[in-house]
């Protein structure tokens, strides 16, 4: 491939992975302009981005754009686009995308396929039974002790609610299959047991033969420190190869990863794009809580500043299905700490408009990287316009010190009312 010829879409509603995805792309001496949605003035900071005026949801709007301006390669951020069938569009046309077809992102698509697919092919999880009946679902929990109740299809990483009791499990499957307060997600629903253990984000790229693993990273949830409050979408990450041994790495390739690709192969389809796998750890033993058929927000935020290789190539050969010429992905040895600033009432209501102020100063600190998931201008001021609007990244030679300089250059930001966890890494 010639240096900068190469024309990169960012497609998908525009967050902190999105932004992530073009930051790093802009790095690449492959590629020559980068279309992303227009509305954030941050995308000025990217040298390569181009705001592209169309809508950034709609597939056959994104396909018209890709052919129109020459787009090589298209990468997806949410799994709406990939679910509704994005992949499909673009590859009947001819256009390269890297992500799963629509069959394909079922994996998270459908919790119920999920499920199927690891009973089959024999991929550790919770045990679980599915439901498409409110009655016979209450009266499977009638003497549970502790439970997870799971709405089927996407519910934008919502849709699950533990429970501590049949009385609780009751109501959740009131809550998802009667009130449907996920909306249409819950005519059927997964009730499964719920695991002790620790989490891990464990990535892997896959052009459906070769699999490259990413570093692996551990997201905290809850919205306070010490693990409290309601979940969001993430509140900070820790990543490192060294979070986990070589010896677990290997297992979670032997047990988890292979025999997935593997299976859904089987199954007659190609699996192409990022899988991820949310996994509960306890000592020896490896459990999926759930696939997600994107990359992790702000998993990969925190991990890309840890990429040394280009990830254009990468992406590219994904689509193009020859990633084996790819060989491997390296990385840095150090550690990296994201820390997740909200605007006040995330995950509610969040108040947005407020003004952010010491970014300048934030962003010389050593060692910083800043994602703007989502800010705006106001009378030439950046504000806050959404719940989740910065991802603070620091890099250190282990995870306390990369803490210590996210917090660093956090401390330099101002923004009233704004909240984030002061124990991601410490
Ligand atoms: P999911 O969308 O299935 O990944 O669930 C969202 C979050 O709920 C996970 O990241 C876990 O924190 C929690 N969770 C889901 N399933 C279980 C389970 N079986 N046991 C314990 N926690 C769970
Ligand atoms: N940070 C969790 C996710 O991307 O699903």
């Amino acid at each position: 491939m010639k240096e900068e010829s190469l024309n990169v879409l960012v497609a998908g509603r525009w967050g902190g992975r999105e932004y992530a995805l073009a930051l790093e792309a802009n790095k690449s001496k492959l590629v020559k302009r980068i279309f992303c949605p227009m509305g954030n003035p941050a995308i000025s900071k990217i040298e390569k981005c181009i705001g592209a005026d169309i809508d950034f949801t709609n597939i056959k709007a994104l396909a018209d754009f890709a052919e129109e301006n020459n787009v090589d390669l298209t990468v997806v951020g949410p799994e709406t686009l990939l679910v509704g069938g994005i992949v499909d569009e673009f590859e009947r046309r001819g256009l390269g995308i890297f992500g799963p077809t629509k069959e394909a992102a079922m994996l998270e698509g459908s919790k119920v396929f999920a499920k199927k697919i690891m009973g089959k092919y024999e991929i550790s999880t919770a045990k679980f039974a599915i439901f498409n009946n409110s009655k016979e679902a209450k009266e499977y929990v009638c003497e549970i002790i502790s439970c997870v109740v799971k709405a089927d299809g996407l519910a934008a990483g919502k849709g699950v609610i533990l429970c501590y009791g049949a009385k609780e499990a009751k109501e959740a499957i009131d809550k998802i299959m009667v009130e449907k307060v996920f909306g249409n997600t819950g005519n059927g629903i997964v009730i499964e047991e719920l695991l002790p253990g620790k989490e891990l984000t464990f990535q892997v790229i896959t052009d459906g033969e070769t699999v490259i693993p990413l570093l692996p990273s551990r997201d905290h949830k809850a919205l306070c420190n010490g693990g409290k409050g309601p979940n969001t979408g993430g509140m900070g990450v820790r990543a490192s190869a060294s979070i986990i041994t070589d010896e677990l790495k290997e297992k979670i390739m032997a047990e988890i990863v292979n025999p997935t690709i593997k299976g859904i192969k089987n199954e007659g389809i190609l699996y192409k794009g990022v899988l991820y796998f949310g996994l509960m750890i306890d000592g020896q033993d490896i459990k999926v809580l759930e696939f997600n058929c994107r990359f992790g927000d702000p998993e990969l935020q925190t991990i890309l500043p840890l990429m040394k290789s280009d990830i254009v190539p990468i992406l590219k050969a994904v689509a193009d299905e020859n990633l084996g010429e790819q060989r491997n992905i390296e990385w840095s040895d150090k550690s990296a700490v994201c820390v997740v600033m909200t605007s006040k009432g995330y995950p509610g209501k969040p108040k947005i408009g407020k003004k952010i102020t010491g970014l300048d100063k934030a962003e010389k600190t050593e060692d910083v990287t800043i994602i703007y998931a989502g800010t705006g201008e106001e009378n030439g001021e950046t504000i806050a316009k959404s719940g989740r609007f910065l991802n603070i990244i620091g890099i250190g030679r282990d995870i306390p010190e990369a803490a210590e300089t996210a917090y660093e250059a956090i401390g330099k930001i101002s923004c009233e009312g704004a909240h984030w966890r002061t124990d991601i890494g410490v």
